[in-house]
């Protein structure tokens, strides 16, 4: 967990520090150890293993954040640097959203405009101030689930499920006294099961279950295959974000 966390973890914090959206997609068979990559052991988010060594990469993610954020205002303690947190949570499953902060959203539409950007319109943000706060909401949260957080249930692989912090920051410049405000997104995602879900002999909803699950994990493939070749080779071309 720790190497995971210094391979990925460390880099998206700075990264969101910087200014940068930044996502990680646990991809990965049932039981290959995606749930417990993402947000660690069962009952690891309790209070009490919030330290342990087993603890997960969203746990340690908030714990440097918050921690970098402390640092960043003290060192930038003249330009009055303030940092604003918020968390969201949802599930796809079949192709629709769920807000697990709220689960009685069952079907939430996906909007985009030119200040935005895409967002998932009337998801429910929470503000978070500290480690305590991000695992509170992800307890009450990975509840909601179809299925429990961390149980191993066929269910839960059926599902992605995806952790948004947006975080914000205000700061006086010290020349003319001008605020400036910069805005970053993470994005920590536990996706459904990458077993090849059968088509054979599957009919009605398990048929199109797997049917929406092969499709958005493909579609996901190639849109990271795209975004690695055009960061390799710089050569710009079509971005097939919708699929
Ligand atoms: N690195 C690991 N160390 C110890 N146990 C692990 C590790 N990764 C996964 N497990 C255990 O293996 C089982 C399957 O992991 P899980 O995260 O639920 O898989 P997935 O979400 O990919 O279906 C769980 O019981 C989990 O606790
Ligand atoms: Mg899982």
């Amino acid at each position: 967990q720790e190497q995971m966390f210094q391979l990925v973890g460390a880099p998206l914090v700075e990264n969101c520090l910087s200014g940068f959206n930044s996502s990680v997609f646990a991809y990965g068979q049932t039981g290959s150890g995606k749930t417990y990559t993402m947000w660690g052991p069962a009952n690891g988010l309790l209070k009490e293993h919030l330290s342990g060594d087993q603890r997960g990469l969203t746990p340690r993610v908030f714990e440097r954040l918050f921690a970098r954020i402390k640092e960043e205002q003290v060192k930038h303690a003249e330009r009055q640097l303030n940092y604003q947190c918020r968390c969201s949570l949802l599930e796809i499953y079949n192709e629709q959203i769920t807000d697990l902060l709220d689960p009685s959203q069952k079907n939430l539409m996906i909007r985009e405009d030119v200040k935005s950007g895409v967002y998932v319109e009337n998801l429910t943000e929470e503000y978070v101030n500290n480690l305590g706060d991000v695992s509170q909401l992800l307890i009450k949260g990975l509840g909601n689930r179809r299925t429990g957080a961390t149980s191993v249930n066929a269910e839960s692989s059926r599902s992605h499920c995806v952790f948004t912090c947006v975080v914000e920051s205000r700061c006086k410049n010290v020349a003319d006294g001008l605020s400036s405000f910069k805005t970053s997104r993470i994005n920590l995602v536990d996706l459904a099961g990458s077993e090849r879900q059968k088509l054979t002999g599957a009919a009605g909803e398990r048929l199109k279950e797997a049917g929406n699950i092969n499709r958005s994990l493909s579609q996901l493939g190639n849109l990271i295959n795209i975004l690695a070749e055009i960061s390799q080779t710089g050569k710009p071309r079509h971005i097939p974000y919708r699929g």
